[in-house]
């Protein structure tokens, strides 16, 4: 069969290579990919948000299966386009990937569905949000309500900076659109889990675990990004901890999203705190996390594309989900200076070194094809993976690739998976 990716980073290039594995794959084409998804994929040069034009191409190849992996087209509502041309895809239709594009719509569900999560408020006015400031406690969360590339938060300690945070949220649009609405809540505590899920509409099915490292720098410091690394499975997603969630909150969500007339189909990530008092759902998304994505796949035994049928069809009862029993661990290697202002068009060596060694992988992020090779070509450059028999192993094995790659301007964090030391 012929599948078409919709994405260019290395989430969907962690895609590419899973899909790839599968025997029932004959062609692959990606959307508009990267340097390293042409490896695998066809990559053509169309944006993700030209719905139109990919239910075009994908209509003129005879494309079996097209995988979105990004946030803004699902949001945006690809799928639908799709389906209103009888073409086969996987992924939340818009009615149902609102779990992400919207937090207040998010929170107002959990409320209603008694799902865990912080109390908050939802608020479509500056004035009532600063009048609501007045009387509330700090540290206190502010979250613009629509897609803000993973920005959109704002932790705030004092009244002053939630003042500040809310004129930039719904005043200035520091996050456009994003922040006509705004979810406040209530500031948690705990470790942070992210657990991914296929769901077909009603049953729903967990991936192993992982945690991902927002922040810039080592030690949880600097400014809020993408994703610098993740490791997987987290030591702090223990059993009673799988147990909770299985009860309370991932069943729970599918059923709500059911009966309110919006079944949701694909994949659900649930962001999870595991606070003194339990178990608590930070945010969902409605696709694979980045880089989560590059360190849960390469531990998945089941053919994606059988898991992925199985969705669309609502046959994932069907279907045991199989995971290594070992760990990976995913050190992103950015150009200095990212999330702000970073060069880019320096050429990577050391790519080669990847395709004879089992169990290291190496993902691209922002890479481009040149003609002196391949070139760097964003803030989040490629995510090299590693595996091993425990987390130890598995991060000192993804250290030491990280040494074979070099770049001008090469970044990374040199604590990702530290945690796993204090489990
Ligand atoms: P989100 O995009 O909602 O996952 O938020 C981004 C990050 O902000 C999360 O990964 C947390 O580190 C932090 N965060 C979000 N909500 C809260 C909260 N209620 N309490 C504490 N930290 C939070
Ligand atoms: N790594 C977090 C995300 O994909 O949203």
């Amino acid at each position: 069969m012929k599948v078409l990716i919709i994405g260019s980073g290395g989430r969907e290039h962690a895609l590419c290579w899973s899909v790839a594995k599968s025997s029932k794959v004959s062609k692959i084409y990606c959307a508009p990919g990267n340097a390293g998804i042409a490896q695998y994929a066809e990559c053509v040069d169309i944006g993700a948000m030209e719905f139109e034009a990919l239910a075009e191409f994908a209509k003129e190849k005879e494309i079996d299966l097209t995988i979105v992996g990004m946030d803004d087209p699902l949001v945006g509502g690809i799928v639908d386009v799709f389906e209103e041309k009888g073409l086969r895809v996987f992924g939340p239709r818009k009615n149902a990937a609102i779990l992400e594009g919207s937090k207040a719509f998010s929170k107002d569900l959990m409320k209603k569905y008694q799902i865990p999560t912080a109390a908050y408020e939802n608020f479509d006015s500056s004035e009532e949000a600063l009048a609501y400031l007045e009387q509330a406690k700090f540290p206190i969360v502010l979250k613009a309500d629509g897609l803000a590339l993973g920005k959109g938060v704002l932790i705030c300690n004092t009244l002053e900076e939630a003042q500040a945070g809310v004129k930039s949220i719904m005043m200035d649009k520091k996050f456009g659109t994003a922040g006509n609405r705004m979810v406040i809540e209530e500031f948690m505590t705990g470790r942070e889990v992210s657990v991914l899920s296929f769901v077909d509409g009603k049953t729903i099915q967990t991936m192993t675990s992982a945690q991902d490292h927002k922040r810039a720098k080592d030690g949880d410091q600097g400014l809020n990004t993408g994703g610098m690394g993740t490791f997987s499975p987290s030591p702090f997603y223990t059993k009673e901890v799988d147990e909770f969630c299985r009860k309370y909150i991932y069943q729970a969500t599918v059923d709500a999203m059911a009966e309110e007339g919006r079944p949701f189909q694909g994949i659900i990530f649930f962001g999870l705190m595991l606070t003194p008092e339990g178990p608590k759902v930070l945010e969902y998304n409605a696709r694979f996390g980045d880089p989560e994505a590059q360190v849960v796949l390469p531990r998945m035994k089941n053919d994606i594309i059988d898991v992925c049928q199985a969705c669309i069809d609502g046959t994932l009862s069907n279907i045991k989900l199989e995971f290594e029993d070992n760990a990976a661990v995913c050190v992103v290697l950015a150009s200095d200076g990212y999330p702000l202002q970073y060069e880019k068009g320096f050429v990577i060596n050391g790519l080669e070194r990847f395709e004879e060694q089992d169990g290291y992988y190496v993902f691209h992020a922002g890479t481009r094809q040149t003609e002196e090779g391949i070139v760097t070509n964003g803030g989040r450059v490629l995510g090299v993976t590693a595996k091993g028999a425990d987390l130890k192993e598995a991060r000192a094995n993804a250290y030491e690739a990280v040494t074979w790659i070099d770049f001008e301007n090469k970044y990374c964090r040199s604590d990702i998976g530290k945690a796993i030391d204090e489990a």
